[in-house]
C-alpha cells in the first residue's frame, strides 16, 4: 500500500525544554488503523499536530499525502486540512449552535452552498444515528453525542485521513464503545485512522491495527498487524 504519512528524523523542542519529539521515523500506509500510545507528555499530541501541520519540526521532515513540511506554503495548509478530519478530546464545537450547523459549517467554510451543506450534514448525522439530535443545541447534548457531532463534522468533507486525539477521554464507557465502533466502521470504508490514547482498553476493540508506543518524545516500539 502507498504511504500517506512519513516522518523522517523529526525533532521538536519547545522553548529549550526536553525534546517533545526526538528523532521520530514513522511510516503510515493508506488504510492503516494506527494507535499512538504512551504516558502523558510522551509527545502524542505533538506528533499529531505535526501531521496536520499545525506545528512544524525543528529538524527532519513530515510528509503527508502530497505535502512536505519543508515545502508547504502557509496558504496551502488549508488544502491539506480538507483531506484530514480531526477529532479532539474536548470536541471544539460551537456550543450555541445546533448539531447540524456545526457540521454544515465545515462545508460552508470550503465554499459549499448552505442548502447543499445542510443536506450533506444531515446525511452524515443520520449515518451516525444522530438525526433526532440534529436540531439540538450542543449544550443540550451528552458528551458521547457531542463527540458524534464532532465526528460528523470531521467526516462531512470525506477526509482521506482521520486523526483522533484522545477522542473518548470525556465520555462514559458505553459511549466510548459506540465511538470505537464508529471509528472501526469509518476505517472499514477505506479511511486511514490515527488515534492517540492512553486508554489501553480501547485498543483491544480494534482487531487489525498498528501500535506505536511513545515515551519521552521517542518511538519505543512499533507493533504491526
Ligand atoms: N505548545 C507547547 N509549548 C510548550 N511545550 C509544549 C507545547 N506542546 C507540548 N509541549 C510539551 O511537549 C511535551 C509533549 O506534550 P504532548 O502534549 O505531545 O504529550 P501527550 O503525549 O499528548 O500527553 P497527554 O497524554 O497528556 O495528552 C510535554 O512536555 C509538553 O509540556
Ligand atoms: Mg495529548
Amino acid at each position: 500500500m502507498e504511504s500517506v504519512i512519513q516522518c523522517i528524523k523529526v525533532s521538536k523542542t519547545y522553548e529549550g525544554r526536553y525534546k517533545a519529539l526526538d528523532d521520530i521515523n514513522l511510516e503510515i500506509k493508506k488504510g492503516d488503523f494506527v494507535f499512538i500510545v504512551g504516558p502523558t507528555g510522551a509527545g502524542k499530541t505533538t506528533l499529531l499536530r505535526h501531521i496536520y501541520m499545525s506545528d512544524f519540526p525543528d529538524d527532519g521532515e513530515v510528509r503527508v499525502l502530497d505535502y512536505s513540511s519543508r515545502r508547504i506554503k502557509k496558504e496551502e495548509i488549508k488544502f491539506l486540512r480538507r483531506k484530514i478530519g480531526i477529532i479532539f478530546q474536548d470536541f471544539k464545537l460551537l456550543d450555541d449552535r445546533d448539531a447540524v450547523s456545526n457540521v454544515s459549517l465545515a462545508l460552508e467554510a470550503i465554499g459549499e452552498n448552505p442548502r447543499k451543506a445542510r443536506e450533506k450534514a444531515l446525511n452524515v448525522l443520520y449515518n451516525l444515528g444522530m438525526l433526532s439530535k440534529a436540531e439540538k443545541s450542543i449544550y443540550e447534548l451528552s458528551g458521547g453525542e457531542k463527540q458524534k457531532v464532532a465526528i460528523a463534522r470531521a467526516l462531512v468533507r470525506e477526509p482521506v485521513i482521520l486523526i483522533a486525539d484522545e477522542p473518548t477521554g470525556n465520555i462514559d464507557p458505553k459511549a466510548q464503545d459506540d465511538i470505537m465502533n464508529l471509528l472501526q466502521e469509518i476505517h472499514s470504508k477505506g479511511t486511514t485512522v490515527i488515534m492517540a490514547t492512553h486508554n489501553y482498553s480501547l485498543i483491544e476493540k480494534i482487531k487489525i491495527k498498528k501500535l506505536i508506543y511513545m515515551e519521552y518524545g521517542r518511538i519505543k516500539r512499533v507493533q504491526s498487524p
